[in-house]
């Protein structure tokens, strides 16, 4: 059979698995499990690598029928498993809020070849030719990427193996609950330490009122604080996000950004005086109309850890903080930098999603 071929039956089988998707994982044990890797003596176990599968009579770690890869490959319909990789080429649109993709985008064209259009996971994708294995902005990494554990987002940092460091979250993962970070299964999705709500279906086509809530602090200095969104990407791209002389040039309230900033509340915006309401970040997303909705185009994240979600910003204080998922999509998108829209084709056949924020600037 010819691997396209593969692939879609391979898709089509994922579709119609009964998974239940908005909680913990669900059904039939032996959706996913095999105790033996054996039936009627052939291997049931197989893995998933650049679309293809292969069955292996080397049995997967946690009894498991198959690994992340081949779990999370499939094409989006709304509450559907979380698919992160779409072999068959996903819809994007103009902000990847329109077709089918989920909150971190889609592995798929950095799986095409382009390296620049999100991270070069093993299995997913060859490495990276431009960056190797050293994240911009921090240290080399021992090895490619992986989708969890110490090489990779997911997962427990301790364990390098990627089943390991997520073992005993997807029994225990409650999405309608605040994430506070005390374990894995309690980290905004499986993110070791990181806080957060999520949205029950990742963010599939979402609206001011459906989405994920992000948490982070308002830095008041150059160092972040534990626990946000944007110190996860700091984890790997260091000085992107923290260290004295990378965010600002001199004392931290006074001079002028060097690195665009994160972590930091719009309300604070200094550069543009004399007050807030002077300013263009004053009318954030007046794209989508007045008021101030929460934009699912360029989101901002928030200090608040109620359940309660955030559709509207500026409603209460520390809720219009930048972050570096404000601009990028965290497995990849269409656009070079992985970034959220076509910032580069911008005017033209591109989309000025830094004008959610600079209102003036569009
Ligand atoms: C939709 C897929 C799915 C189904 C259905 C499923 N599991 Fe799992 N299970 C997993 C995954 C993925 C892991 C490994 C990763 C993890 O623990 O987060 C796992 C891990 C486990 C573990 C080890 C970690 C822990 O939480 O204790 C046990 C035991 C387990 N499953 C038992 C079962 C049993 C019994 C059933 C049926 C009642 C079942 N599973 C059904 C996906 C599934
Ligand atoms: C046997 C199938 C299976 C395997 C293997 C598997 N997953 Fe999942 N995963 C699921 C299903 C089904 C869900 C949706 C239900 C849920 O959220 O628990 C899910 C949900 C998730 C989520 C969303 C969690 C949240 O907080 O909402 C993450 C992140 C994730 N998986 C990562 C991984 C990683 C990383 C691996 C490999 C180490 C992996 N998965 C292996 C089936 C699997
Ligand atoms: C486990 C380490 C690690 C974490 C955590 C991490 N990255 Fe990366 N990132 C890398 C590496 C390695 C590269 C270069 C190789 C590649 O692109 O795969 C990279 C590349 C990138 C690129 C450039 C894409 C390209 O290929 O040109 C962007 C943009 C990026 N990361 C953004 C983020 C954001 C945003 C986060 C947080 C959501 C994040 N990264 C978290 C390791 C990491
Ligand atoms: C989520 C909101 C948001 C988005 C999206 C955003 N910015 Fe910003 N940007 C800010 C804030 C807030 C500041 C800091 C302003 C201040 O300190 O007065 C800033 C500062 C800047 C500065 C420095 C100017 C100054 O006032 O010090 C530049 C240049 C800039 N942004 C460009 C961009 C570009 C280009 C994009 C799109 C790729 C973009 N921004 C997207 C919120 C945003
Ligand atoms: C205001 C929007 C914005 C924010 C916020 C932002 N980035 Fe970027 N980032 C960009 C743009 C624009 C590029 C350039 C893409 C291009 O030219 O292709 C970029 C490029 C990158 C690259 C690639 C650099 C290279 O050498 O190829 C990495 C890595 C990256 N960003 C990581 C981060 C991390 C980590 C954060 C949070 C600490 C972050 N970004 C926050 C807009 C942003």
């Amino acid at each position: 059979m010819d691997s396209k071929k593969y692939i879609w039956i391979c898709l089509a089988v994922l579709l119609v698995l009964p998974w239940a998707a908005r909680a913990k994982v669900s059904g039939s044990c032996v959706n996913c499990h095999t105790m033996h890797n054996s039936q009627a003596g052939s291997p049931m176990a197989f893995t998933m690598a650049s679309g293809v599968k292969t069955y292996t009579s080397v049995a997967n770690k946690g009894l498991l029928t198959t690994d992340c890869v081949g779990c999370h490959q499939g094409g989006n319909s709304s509450g559907s498993v979380p698919y992160v990789f779409d072999a068959a080429g996903p819809t994007y649109g103009a902000t990847g809020t329109e077709g089918n993709t989920l909150a971190g985008g889609n592995f798929y064209w950095v799986s095409t070849g382009n390296n620049r259009a999100g991270h070069n996971v093993v299995d997913l994708a060859g490495q990276d030719l431009e960056h190797g294995n050293k994240p911009p902005g921090g240290a080399l990494l021992l090895s490619q990427l992986t989708c969890a554990g110490t090489y990779g987002c997911h997962g427990s940092q301790g364990q390098v193996d990627p089943t390991l460091s997520v073992l005993g979250s997807h029994h225990k993962n409650d999405m309608s609950a605040w994430n506070d970070g005390s374990s894995v299964a309690k980290s905004y999705r499986f993110i070791e330490g990181v806080k957060g709500l999520e949205d029950g279906d990742y963010e599939f086509q979402p609206t001011s009122a459906a989405h994920n809530k992000y948490y982070s602090i308002d830095r008041t200095g150059e160092s972040d604080s534990a626990g946000t969104i944007s110190s996860h990407c700091g984890r790997c791209h260091n000085d992107f996000h923290n260290g004295t002389g990378e965010i600002s040039a001199g004392i931290f309230t006074n001079n002028v950004w060097i690195r665009h900033p994160t972590d930091y509340d719009m309300s604070n915006a200094r550069s543009q005086g004399p007050t807030f309401s002077t300013s263009e970040y004053y009318y954030y997303n007046d794209y989508q109309g007045a008021g101030n909705p929460y934009s699912v185009i360029s989101p901002v994240a928030t200090a608040d850890t109620s359940t309660t979600l955030n559709s509207v910003v500026y409603g209460q204080a520390n809720d219009a903080i930048v972050m570096c998922l404000s601009c990028h999509r965290a497995h990849g998108s269409q656009f070079d930098g992985s970034l959220r829209w076509d910032y580069k084709n911008w005017p033209g056949t591109g989309f000025n999603g830094c004008a959610i924020c600079h209102t003036a600037k569009d």
